[in-house]
């Protein structure tokens, strides 16, 4: 799908449909005005209908009233004051372009005098094209009858001649997120049978390729044990797919700048190994390497959008299941820091890949370290479905997380970290415990992974309760790569 603003005579514009504002209380946009101006038929139409500009709701006229597209439609953007109408009624408003899109190969969305408040123009397009390439987007890898393709190849944006830049800027950042999300939510749904750690470590290949800016290493468990790295290995070693640890980098900025680092969790199923889970619900644990794809999909926006920054990007891949050679509870591991490790419970798998992932990101000397992980029931108690959790040994760290997420509509939650829920990691045999009991599980989980950070900014999103949706709607949601994306790129 392509979008390409422009500033012309959106009356005199071709398209088989084109979508003109209308607001709350029948009031006019420029461009239904001037149409009006000539015929009368825009309020002679609203006169007869219920169609009042409410936000979201629409009228296609099947009568042709002097413009030049096949089709118009009347979209209803909710209360305006001169124009501007609020964001949340702007993307009410969005929710109807995918069911045109189904329906017309070239639609003309006209903004002409339409702006949405505390969006820029380019906030705006980027909206647009977030809102309509996410919402067109479905999976359908494992259906023998694919759903239709949407008719759409072409959606214009007609504005006035100074937004057509930003617009066009706008909707290429929107699209490379879209992308980005997009890749993450297909990955998240792939099942545990198809995406294991060596299928991700392929996909991470094959998104470099023809990116000279960017390079991939994927390390062996062979090259993890020289490494020292015992805590992932301990999760990887009940399961027959062999664990990866995979490293991205990318380029974009001053060769002597530090990067921005991203870890995520990708567990790729887990049963909970040899502490096994109980049955029901257990297929939603393929979702367990969510933390990962949206590390994937966030490198894979940023190789399109191509930003003056150094990005590295480490995934921890592994199964957790149990077998003859699993890891029990009260086994003990090294991990790559040194610190040693009573596993007490092998379900609590996350924060083992991730430790030793944290311990070797560190020798890129990054700027700040941010880990992605579903890492804890606790956490979907705590925050719902709604905002990730956030913890970071960082406050100016932990401020900049929270403004990305609010700004690219992906929020988050800043947690504690502090020092009074670290004794509840106190192990007898070891230097700590892999659990801190019944209490705060989501914050004593980020208390563990705290401990394997030195001297480096450092930043850890639970998204165990976002990552993906449950019941009739299953399926994984994308997030957090619009906050990493705004972050990054911001
Ligand atoms: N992947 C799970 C966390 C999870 C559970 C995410 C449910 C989303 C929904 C993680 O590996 C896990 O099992 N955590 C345990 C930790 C506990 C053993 C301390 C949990 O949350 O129960
Ligand atoms: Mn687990
Ligand atoms: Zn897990």
């Amino acid at each position: 799908m392509q979008i390409q603003a422009k500033s012309s005579d959106a009356l005199k514009h071709k398209a088989d449909a084109l979508v003109i504002g209308i607001f709350e209380g029948k009031q006019l946009s420029e461009t239904a005005a001037s149409l009006d101006a000539e015929s009368g038929a825009i309020s002679k139409i609203l006169s007869q209908e219920k169609f009042t500009g409410q936000a979201g709701a629409s009228l296609t006229l099947l009568q042709n009233i002097g413009q030049s597209a096949t089709r118009l439609v009347l979209l209803g953007l909710g209360k305006a004051t001169a124009g501007e109408v609020s964001q949340q009624n702007f993307k009410t408003a969005l929710g109807k372009l995918p069911a045109l899109a189904k329906q017309y190969r070239h639609i003309a969305l006209d903004l002409n005098g339409i702006t949405v408040s505390d969006n820029d123009a380019k906030a705006s397009a980027k909206l647009v094209a977030k809102t309509l390439a996410t919402s067109l987007w479905q999976f359908s890898a494992f259906k023998t009858d694919k759903p239709q393709k949407p008719a759409l190849q072409k959606l214009t944006l007609l504005c006035d001649k100074k937004s057509v830049a930003p617009f066009n800027t706008g909707s290429k950042e929107g699209i490379a997120l879209a992308s980005g999300i997009n890749l993450a939510r297909e990955l998240g749904n792939l099942p545990g049978n198809v995406c294991t750690p060596t299928y991700l470590s392929k996909q991470a290949r094959a998104m470099v390729r023809g990116h000279s800016e960017a390079t991939v290493k994927v390390l062996s468990e062979k090259q993890m044990q020289d490494l020292g790295m015992g805590a992932f290995l301990s999760v990887s070693v009940g399961s027959d797919e062999p664990g990866q640890m995979i490293i991205l980098e990318y380029r974009g900025g001053a060769k002597n700048k530090a990067p921005l680092a991203l870890v995520g969790k990708g567990v790729t199923f887990d049963t909970g190994g040899i502490s096994l889970k109980p049955g029901a619900g257990m297929d939603e644990m393929k979702f367990d390497m969510c933390g990962a794809a949206s590390v994937l999909g966030t490198f894979q926006s940023i190789l399109d959008i191509k930003p003056k920054i150094n990005v590295v990007a480490v995934i921890a891949a592994a199964e957790n299941m149990p077998s003859g050679n699993a890891t029990k509870p009260g086994d003990i591991v090294t991990t790559m820091s040194g610190q040693t490790v009573e596993i007490l419970n092998t379900d609590a798998e996350g924060r083992l890949v991730l430790c030793d992932a944290l311990t070797y990101v560190q020798r890129y000397k990054p700027s700040a370290i941010v880990d992605v992980a579903t890492l804890t029931g606790a956490c979907v108690v705590a925050l719902g479905s709604h905002a990730h959790g956030l913890y970071s040994n960082d406050e100016a760290l932990a401020e900049k997380l929270l403004a990305a997420g609010k700004a690219a509509d992906d929020k988050a939650w800043h947690m504690p970290l502090w020092d009074e829920y670290q004794k509840q990691l106190d192990s007898n045999f070891a230097d700590m415990a892999n659990i801190g009991g019944r209490e705060a599980g989501s914050v004593t989980a980020a208390c563990y992974l705290s401990r394997f950070v030195k001297d480096c900014k450092w930043a850890h999103l639970d998204i165990a309760g976002t990552a993906w949706k449950s019941g009739g709607a299953k399926g994984a949601t994308g997030r957090p790569v619009s906050l990493l994306l705004e972050y990054l790129t911001s």
